[in-house]
């Protein structure tokens, strides 16, 4: 006979490559402490129900905690023809109490074991993944705190649109954190239906009692369908694509980190301690956690795609194809729990370089926005002019830069690089001045068109606005 398990109409070995392809022991061992504690409760249960005998029942719960303390100890030894975790931990059972430990497989199969087995793992590392971004929340929480008044620009298209607070930023990322974390325990809340009992596919003969091992397990329910117990994976699916949005919120902020710490930007320093030197340039401080945060979401959202693909050709019921559902989220979630730690340690050992960041905060006009609000508020503009003659006020300043320092640049080197704020006070000194001494018959326009042409009227109430376009 071939396999103990069930080579019982089985005459030959099967081939190596049969065994290396069908083994999955390598990867489904980190299932053990789940799947004996399942065996426990459906022993239990069996027993309560009258199916196997107290005696035996526990005979085999002992069985159970002695291979679980062998496992912890590093003393197990689990054998790849035994193939996956349940055969190895059974096998161990018969050989430390004997027959008795052919009575625990009654009313049940691997495949709704397996299914029970991987939904408590998940569940446990949603667990683990809640408490780890709890934890990266308060950190941000706690920096932010502390930076509520660091002013920094705030981007789109990584250009400078407005001032914000480093405060402000980092608040950004728990709030994306409070839904992963949503997200997650949604995943959780659904995945929470026992499929024991299913047995293959289509339960079983024996008087057993579902609602028993549900509740021993910590399940909600058993789950209604016994096809869909044995063949959903919908929560490894439903785990990982919270993983793969939680890693890419992880791998912005990774992105924002190394580009801040640039020297280019130089808006934010991490501490030798999360930062690695080069081999050959002994001035560098590379923000390699950053990268390797942003890097390894790429696994994440790939587990999550390949089950997807894994699954979407499978008829009802259980697939041996299902078993390659745990190696990639195995690997996808301890990713994410790495990314979350080296992001949270980030988090607590980063300082922002506020004098930059306000420097910064102060180039590009950054504050065009408030002027054109200004003009909204106090001068009764319509929104869409006042934009509109904020705009000409940028243009002229910027020309007038370019003028009086020789620069051909977009934005002008001069003013908009060093001392940014006593320059801007020169600039509205200037335009306060320009303000107060229209032009006589200037004939100018806000909308900067040559006079004598039609244009645009604005509603502006007082006449010093015209002189805006004095500066041109
Ligand atoms: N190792 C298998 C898995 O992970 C267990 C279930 C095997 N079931 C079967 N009918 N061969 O899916």
């Amino acid at each position: 006979m071939s396999n103990k398990m069930w080579g019982g109409r089985f005459s030959a070995e099967p081939d190596g490559v049969m065994a290396e392809i069908n083994a999955s022991i390598d990867v489904d061992r980190k299932l053990y402490r789940q799947d004996i504690a399942a065996s426990k409760a459906h022993a239990e249960m069996l027993a309560k129900q009258g199916i196997i005998s107290a005696q035996d029942a526990k005979k085999i719960v002992h069985g159970l905690d002695t291979i679980l303390s062998e496992i912890d100890a590093g003393k197990f030894v689990f054998k790849r023809a035994l193939e996956d975790i349940h055969m190895n931990v059974e096998a161990r059972l018969a050989d430390l109490i004997g027959p008795a430990a052919g009575r625990l497989h009654t009313a049940r199969s691997r495949n709704d074991q397996v299914a029970t087995d991987f939904k408590l793992w998940v569940r446990d590392a949603i667990d683990d993944l809640d408490r780890m971004i709890a934890d990266y929340q308060r950190a941000l929480a706690e920096k932010a705190l502390a930076h509520a008044a660091t002013v920094m620009p705030g981007f789109t298209h990584l250009q400078t649109a407005q001032p914000v607070t480093f405060g402000h930023h980092l608040l950004a990322y728990v709030e994306m954190a409070a839904r992963d974390r949503g997200r997650f325990a949604d995943a959780r809340r659904r995945l929470n239906e026992s499929p024991l009992g299913a047995a293959a596919l289509a339960g079983t003969s024996f008087r057993i009692d579902r609602k028993h091992t549900a509740r021993t397990l910590g399940f909600d329910r058993p789950a209604a369908n016994s096809l869909d117990a044995v063949s959903d994976r919908d929560f490894v699916l439903e785990a990982l694509s919270a993983a793969a949005i939680a890693a890419v919120h992880l791998s912005r902020f990774a992105e924002e980190i190394v580009i801040w710490t640039s020297p280019l930007v130089g808006f934010l320093r991490l501490s030798d301690k999360f930062t690695t030197g080069s081999s050959i340039m002994p001035q560098k401080r590379n923000p390699d956690a950053a990268e390797l945060v942003r890097a390894k979401t790429g696994r994440i959202v790939g587990a999550l795609d390949a089950l997807l693909i894994v699954m979407k050709g499978l008829p009802l019921a259980y697939q041996k194809d299902m078993q390659e559902d745990k190696e990639g989220a195995m690997q996808a979630l301890a990713a994410l729990a790495l990314c979350l730690a080296a992001m949270t340690g980030m988090v607590r050992d980063m300082t922002p370089d506020a004098g930059r960041m306000k420097a910064a905060a102060a180039q590009g006009y950054s504050t065009a926005t408030d002027l054109a609000d200004w003009l909204v508020r106090t001068l009764n503009m319509p929104f869409r002019d006042a934009h509109h003659v904020t705009g000409r006020i940028v243009a002229a300043a910027l020309r007038k830069c370019r003028r009086s320092s020789g620069a051909s640049a977009r934005t002008c080197s001069r003013c908009c690089r060093s001392s940014a704020r006593s320059r801007a006070a020169r600039r509205s000194a200037a335009l306060r001045r320009k303000m107060s001494q229209p032009r006589p018959g200037a004939g100018s326009s806000v909308s900067g068109r040559p006079s004598g042409k039609r244009r645009p009227r604005l509603r502006h109430k007082s006449n010093r606005l015209k002189s805006f376009t004095d500066l041109h």
